[in-house]
């Protein structure tokens, strides 16, 4: 156990080291985080049976929707630009979002291939978009009149989408929010007044599959009394996946804005400009091609993708949004077993493709289409047959001590965004590039 442990984690470092080609990655704070894996309200055993499903689906849709939207300058504009709680709350009487927005927003996961999705049920700023009897400060009782929650939910389960909620622990707005770290009364009603939002978000809706926590600020997990907490959840919802932002370890890391593997499981969250929530000017897109290659790069590594949303106040999703899913949907209506299938890859290194693995089979994902031949140095299996992916027609190949070349490819990327081989190996591809380093034969100086 201890040595396959030691095994993944060296493994993951390699991940690690070809994820910074899209996002800035350091292998430190991975074996610092790994390292201080803590304690979980569950057995490892449980959790396997639990995460199935989770693994499995590796792309997830992240939505980030509140009052914030309303001012459409970043969900954290009430910080940001110091907006008195008074002036604030005015947003609530204009958040009127249209019915079942959130249908669309199920549609549209659908379509790009994810299989789950995650809605912020209260940000940092204290809104709640669930119907609670814990305060006023929710949709059901300003303009919207309704369960914003309750809206996505059905839209989700419908689109037959598993279905996660996000829950800030800090509040800008709750009285008790910032006191509470020196006040223990203060501490006491404000955990109480979380506590009660947890247990309602988790017996009101049926089955919930995630529950996100987000920011703990102030407080330690001591203060949040988060084991007692997380106890009540899992006994509410025996089969939930728990992230670990309430400050305990629970079932999965989740690195933000970068791709980070961990031994543990882990989930990548990461937004499609530089907002989460809805900003009207953030026109920092990624490409379609760019959330594809980092899509295999979270499935290469056995870890998730958890990719942002910020809708319009009116529940629409931005146009830009749109069009980079429905393209990244194109190319996972041929490919999603691919990123489903995936099992954790030690073959990464290459500057024109990314790499996932099923079993003994390689699949070169070329996303800088070389022309007629794609080489591919330092693999140390034999490989048995090649084929375009899905075509499933023949591929030639040349294969030497040090590379294998695919020959006789079209002039042009078959598929625009990410082009695949299916590489028949003798065994779990692997790579060694050391190998050729040290080992290929030289020249000698002047020849
Ligand atoms: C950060 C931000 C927050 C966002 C979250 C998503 O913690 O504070 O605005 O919701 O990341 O991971």
């Amino acid at each position: 156990m201890a040595s396959n442990h030691t095994f993944t984690r060296r493994n993951m470092l390699g991940s690690v080291g070809a994820a910074a080609v899209l996002s800035s990655v350091s292998a430190t704070p991975l074996l610092a985080q790994e390292e201080s894996h803590g304690p979980t309200t569950s057995t490892v055993a449980d959790r396997d049976r639990r995460m199935k499903w989770w693994h499995e689906a590796r792309f997830g849709m992240f939505i980030h929707f509140g009052l914030y939207s309303v001012l459409g300058r970043h969900e954290w504009a009430m910080e940001m630009e110091g907006i008195p709680v008074a002036e604030y709350e005015q947003l609530a009487k204009r958040f009127n979002p249209k019915p079942h927005a959130a249908r669309a927003w199920a549609q549209l996961a659908k379509q790009a291939g994810m299989k789950y999705m995650v809605m912020t049920t209260k940000h940092h700023e204290g809104f709640c978009n669930f119907d609670t009897k814990l305060t006023n400060y929710c949709a059901a009782k300003q303009a919207a009149g309704r369960d914003l929650v309750a809206e996505y939910y059905e839209a989700a389960r419908s689109a037959g989408m598993q279905v996660g909620f996000y829950y800030s622990l800090m509040d800008w707005h709750h009285p008790d929010g910032a006191r509470c770290a020196k006040d223990d009364a203060a501490r006491r009603r404000f955990v109480d007044y979380i506590h009660g939002q947890v247990k309602e978000l988790c017996s009101n809706y049926g089955k919930l599959d995630v529950l996100w926590y987000d920011v703990a600020w102030p407080l330690s997990a001591e203060g949040w009394e988060s084991v007692k907490m997380n106890k009540m959840v899992r006994q509410l919802q025996p089969d939930i996946l728990i992230n670990n932002r309430a400050k305990i370890s629970e079932d999965f890391t989740t690195p933000e804005q970068r791709i980070q593997a961990s031994a543990e499981p882990w989930e990548s969250c990461m937004t499609m400009n530089d907002s989460w929530g809805y900003n009207r000017d953030d026109d920092d897109w990624k490409s379609a091609k760019t959330i594809a290659r980092n899509l295999i790069t979270c499935a290469r590594g056995y870890g998730n993708y958890l990719l942002n949303i910020g809708p319009r106040p009116d529940g629409s999703i931005p146009e830009e949004s749109v069009r980079i899913l429905t393209d990244v949907g194109r190319w996972m209506d041929q490919h999603a077993d691919l990123i489903h299938k995936a099992e954790l890859c030690n073959v990464y290194r290459s500057q024109v493709a990314n790499f996932t693995r099923t079993g003994n089979k390689l699949y070169v994902h070329v996303h800088f289409w070389p022309g007629d031949v794609v080489s591919v140095g330092g693999l140390s299996n034999k490989v048995l047959s090649a084929k375009h992916y899905p075509s499933g027609q023949p591929v030639q190949f040349h294969q030497e001590d040090f590379r294998v070349q695919f020959t006789g490819l079209p002039a042009t990327a078959p598929d625009p965004l990410v082009s695949v081989i299916e590489v028949e190996c003798d065994g779990e591809p692997k790579q060694d590039m050391l190998n050729i380093r040290e080992n290929r034969p030289r020249r000698e100086v002047g020849v």
